[in-house]
């Protein structure tokens, strides 16, 4: 019988990324559509986003950030019992995106399916993986958030094309091991609200047609006031629920890695958890908002650029479509 003591806690023992090379700056967006740099630094914060190549497909992209992740893990790929795949933009409807990344691994130890949690597919990934790897039906997975959004924006439309990038994030998750303890999970929705950003058409309820394409409904639609407003109070709701979970408070917090969806909310979001800025983690200038994978860059590139001392506490919290939104705390660990 399992005692307490023993009971298995799931950790993240490896982390990856993958960005394109193309750069995207405000720049060129001037010479799209009627914008400048001016207006997107100072309502986003961002300079410029990576754009995919056709060659970079959302399965390339995940498979890359998955070899940085399995490497930093020091794991074989016959070692992954299950790839677990959030993503919005899928390479097809079906198959899933994992199953081409399981093929591009030859991880044949590995289930693998997708699931879609919009920008908090992330943590809504980590929250799933810990459920399995501490119930458990699996010692090894893979978890990728990763998404190609530009295939899905109108570069006629200004008040959306200026926010996204591409860019992939990978973490192994294990029973075991050195890295950062998957300390909770606080996920939520509001279906809702589920018309305040979405892509209206290409799903089974609006089938592609001449019609849908004309009228431009396979691009991303958004209300971003609407957005802006739900995403302040649901990202400070579910960190302060995530907090709750483990018992600490903010300043037991040595790093805030928001969703970079704009530096306005994530300035106000710092402000209302007095948490200062030298511990907000933030890739938006060069990324922008890269959807499911943003959270999980941002950590890559953190634990690559700090050595975090033996219990220090991350912070990480998301919101997207659905509405969704999750929190999560990750705690360092070495055993
Ligand atoms: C999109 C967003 C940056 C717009 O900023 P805003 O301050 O709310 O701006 P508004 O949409 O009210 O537009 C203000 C004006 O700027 C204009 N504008 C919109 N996009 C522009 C652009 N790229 N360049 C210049 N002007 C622009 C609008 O047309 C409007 O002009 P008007 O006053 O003449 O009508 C902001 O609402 C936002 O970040 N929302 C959240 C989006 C988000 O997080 N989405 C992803 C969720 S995961």
């Amino acid at each position: 019988m399992t005692t307490a003591a023993e009971k298995v806690q799931a950790r993240i023992t490896g982390t990856g990324s993958y960005l394109p090379e193309k750069i995207l700056t405000n720049a060129d967006l001037e010479k799209i559509v009627d914008t400048n740099d001016e207006w997107i630094v100072s309502r986003t914060g961002m300079k410029e986003r990576r754009i995919a190549s056709d060659d970079e497909t959302n399965s390339y992209m995940g498979t890359e950030a998955a070899k940085v992740a399995l490497k930093e893990a020091s794991l074989s790929v016959d070692d992954i019992d299950l790839i677990l795949f959030a993503t919005v933009t899928p390479d097809y409807m079906f198959p899933s995106t994992a199953c081409l990344v399981q093929k591009n691994l030859k991880a044949t130890n590995a289930a693998a399916f997708d699931m879609q949690a919009t920008c908090s597919g992330y943590i809504y990934a980590l929250a799933t993986a810990k459920a399995y790897i501490e119930s458990g039906l699996y010692r090894n997975i893979l978890v990728i958030a990763s998404d190609k959004l530009s295939s899905f924006i109108d570069y006629s439309d200004r008040s959306t094309c200026i926010l996204f990038g591409d860019g992939a994030a990978s973490c192994v998750v294990s029973g075991s091991g050195k890295g950062l303890l998957i300390s909770n999970a606080a996920l939520g929705a509001d279906g809702s609200l589920s018309d305040i950003i979405k892509v209206p058409a290409g799903g089974s309820r609006k089938p592609a047609s001449i019609e849908t394409v004309e009228a431009k409904e396979h691009y991303i639609k958004m209300e971003g006031r609407e957005v802006y407003k739900h995403a302040v109070r649901r990202m400070e709701a579910a960190s302060l629920e995530s907090l709750r979970q483990v018992g600490i408070t903010e300043s037991d917090i040595s790093y805030l890695i928001p969703h970079q969806a704009n530096l306005r909310i994530i300035e106000g979001l710092a402000k209302r958890f007095q948490i200062g800025k030298e511990k907000v983690y933030v890739t938006i200038h060069k990324y922008g908002n890269t959807s499911a994978s943003s959270c999980g860059i941002a950590l890559h590139e953190l634990m690559n650029e700090k050595k975090l001392d033996l219990g220090k506490r991350i912070l990480l919290v998301a919101f997207g479509s659905g509405l969704t939104w999750g929190a999560s705390v990750l705690t360092v660990t070495d055993k």
